[in-house]
């Protein structure tokens, strides 16, 4: 239980990552304490706690004291399965034994769509929540704008960039969806959220050259027509959810903002 109860203790792990650094700066709003957790000696929040999530160390301590934790940590690129699933299962257990009273999973649209093993895990992570260990809500969310960038900086790095341009996308801002998961921190345990989308969905054709204009870069791009099923899935739009398009900046405004030049 929270020490001080005006102001409950939540748990982000994650705090390191790209969402857990924006949900760790906008707490202070809702009078939050954010103990952040993650594998490195220090990093975001008012108090730090060092835990790996994959071997199990030192998350009963990362919970103690907890009211509400956000679950944001995962390895997409590491071992998914031990990290996602397993350390799920982990968390939701020491949570359990300590009495937290909520915990939210940061979860991303379209897992049940797309055959992504990445994905297969999350959909399993998430079917740990709804065991129902401790009470929980499940918060989907599209891509971040800091993930296209990233993806599309390395689609880039030969002499020509091999994208699959037909590839639909609807990429949110992450502070946005840090204050959709604050605001289901506020409201309690509700099982599934509703989607976060950003404002648009857009071809990864459109998107790579608004991103090049961006970033000054003259490469050409030569249409990569990926097989299998993961790639069908993308090409119609199963990572978006047009009818949750609640973002509000653009992936224009967010590329004139991350690299302030301006676009044609
Ligand atoms: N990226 C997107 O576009 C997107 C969209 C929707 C939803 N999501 C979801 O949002 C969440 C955060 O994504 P992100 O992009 O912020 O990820 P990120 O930048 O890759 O950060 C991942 C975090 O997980 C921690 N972590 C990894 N392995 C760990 C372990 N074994 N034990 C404890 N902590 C561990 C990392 O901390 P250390 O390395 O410091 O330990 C890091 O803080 C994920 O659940 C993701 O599925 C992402």
């Amino acid at each position: 239980m929270p020490a001080d109860r005006s102001r409950p203790r939540v748990l982000v792990t994650g705090a390191s990552g790209v969402l857990g650094r924006s949900l760790a700066g906008r707490a202070a709003a809702g009078g939050y304490v954010v103990r952040g957790t993650g594998r490195g000696v220090t990093g975001p929040g008012d108090e730090w706690t060092r835990c790996n999530l994959a071997s199990g160390e030192g998350v009963d301590a990362a919970v103690q004291d907890v009211h509400t934790v956000i679950h944001a940590a995962s390895s997409p690129k590491g071992d998914t399965e031990r990290t996602d699933v397993h350390g799920t299962m982990r968390l939701l257990e020491a949570a359990r034994r300590a009495g937290v009273r909520h915990v939210v999973y940061v979860s991303v649209v379209g897992i049940d769509r797309v055959p992504y093993a990445y994905y297969r895990h999350k959909l399993a992570a998430e079917r740990e929540m709804q065991a129902g260990r401790v009470p929980w809500t499940i918060l989907r969310g599209t891509q971040f704008h800091e993930f296209v960038d990233t993806m599309f900086a390395g689609m880039m790095k030969l002499p020509a960039g091999f994208v699959p341009t037909d590839f639909q996308s609807q990429p949110v801002h992450v502070d946005e969806f840090a204050d959709a998961l604050w605001e289901c921190v506020a409201a309690g345990p509700m099982k599934r959220a509703p989607d976060v989308a950003g404002p648009q969905v857009l071809r990864f054709g459109a998107m790579m050259r608004a991103w090049k204009a961006a970033r000054g870069i003259r490469k050409p791009v030569i249409h990569l027509p990926l097989p299998g099923a993961v790639a069908a899935a993308l090409r119609r739009g199963g990572a978006t959810a047009p009818e949750h398009a609640v973002g509000r900046m653009t992936w224009e405004e967010w590329l004139r903002e991350r690299y302030g030049t301006a676009l044609p």
